[in-house]
């Protein structure tokens, strides 16, 4: 607050906290308001968020009274409007029609006198898995947001508002791999062939979350033929513990190093110690040298937070 930056308010919760943070007489906190646009989009319902039935943002009914309500507050100065759609999205309609619908709004807000000078339109541009994927290029999806937006306010005679968007995945996921040693094979006769690797849920939550799916190959031989199938499974206990189903794939040995690509985004900030497991180091590759950016998790490491009970402390 001191800082004049300013605060994305997600509900009415945020709006109460805010309100007894601000000083009384203090100058108003810049405020962003998120409101759920009612956009359908296909992705894993776990990652869409603009549809009517999320728990994101204001519901677009209480958006009015929300913002009038706002319009006295001494307190709160309305300077954004943010609306996030989902993620892993390939087709660009449903972003041409959030501009619609976000101008609508910023219609409302300047309408009952808040100086709203933001667009904010989230994020959500898709990136390539699997050689089925066909995202638009990052060049295509702005083009498509920064014309939607100026069509949709000019047919509604307002000025401009500063555009702000905020992609993660289709910026950062093809940077990332993550690296797996083979370990066990156990095969199922007729049924289904496991190959299982040092890592999985835990490293990745994606597969298991979202039945997400992914490209592999192995490190020595990237681009060696696939004469089998396989399913590589992590090493957590839980069945449902599988990077990728049904993989066409070379014949691969224990102890060969198998690559999964495209997890530069959403792997590592949503890893956890599941199970148990320590997570694994990070490495940052430039041009060929390499530096350790985050080490291994060490056993100690899951023990840091741990408290011997006083009763049991002094059990001999
Ligand atoms: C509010 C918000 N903005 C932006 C993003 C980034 O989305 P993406 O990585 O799909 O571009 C997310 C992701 O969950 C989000 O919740």
């Amino acid at each position: 607050y001191s800082h004049g930056v300013m605060v994305v308010a997600d509900n009415q919760h945020d709006l109460d906290c805010l309100a007894e943070l601000v000083p009384k007489g203090g100058a108003p906190v810049r405020l962003m308001l998120r409101f759920t646009p009612g956009i359908e989009c296909h992705t894993h319902e776990y990652i869409r968020t603009g549809h009517l039935d999320s728990k994101f943002g204001f519901d677009p009914d209480q958006l009015q009274p929300v913002l009038t309500a706002l319009a006295g507050c001494a307190w709160a100065r309305v300077e954004g409007l943010h609306a996030h759609i989902g993620s892993q999205i390939f087709e660009l309609d449903p972003h041409r029609d959030l501009a619609a619908v976000m101008a609508d709004a910023l219609k409302l807000a300047r309408e009952l006198g808040h100086p709203v000078r933001d667009l904010n339109v989230g994020g959500g541009l898709g990136i390539r898995y699997v050689e089925s994927d066909d995202p638009p290029s990052i060049d295509a999806w702005v083009k498509v947001v920064a014309e939607a937006v100026t069509q949709a306010c000019r047919e509604r005679g307002l000025e401009l508002p500063r555009l702000m968007c905020e992609p993660g995945r289709s910026l950062v996921a093809s940077s990332g791999v993550t690296v797996y040693t083979v370990g066990a094979r156990k095969v199922v006769p007729g049924i289904r062939t496991y190959v299982s690797v040092d890592g999985g849920m835990s490293d990745n939550p994606r597969p298991i979350t979202y039945q997400s799916l992914y490209t592999a190959c192995l490190a020595d031989r990237p681009l060696a033929q696939a004469d089998e199938t396989i399913t590589l499974a992590g090493k957590h206990c839980e069945s449902g513990d599988v990077l990728l189903k049904d993989l066409s794939f070379p014949s691969c040995r224990s102890g060969e190093v198998l690559v999964v690509l495209a997890t530069g985004a959403y792997n590592l900030s949503m890893s956890s110690n599941y199970n148990r497991i320590p997570r694994p180091a990070a490495v940052l590759v430039h041009q060929g040298e390499a530096e350790l950016i985050q080490r291994r998790e060490q056993p100690e490491d899951l023990l840091r937070y741990d408290l011997m009970p006083d009763r049991l402390r002094s059990v001999k």
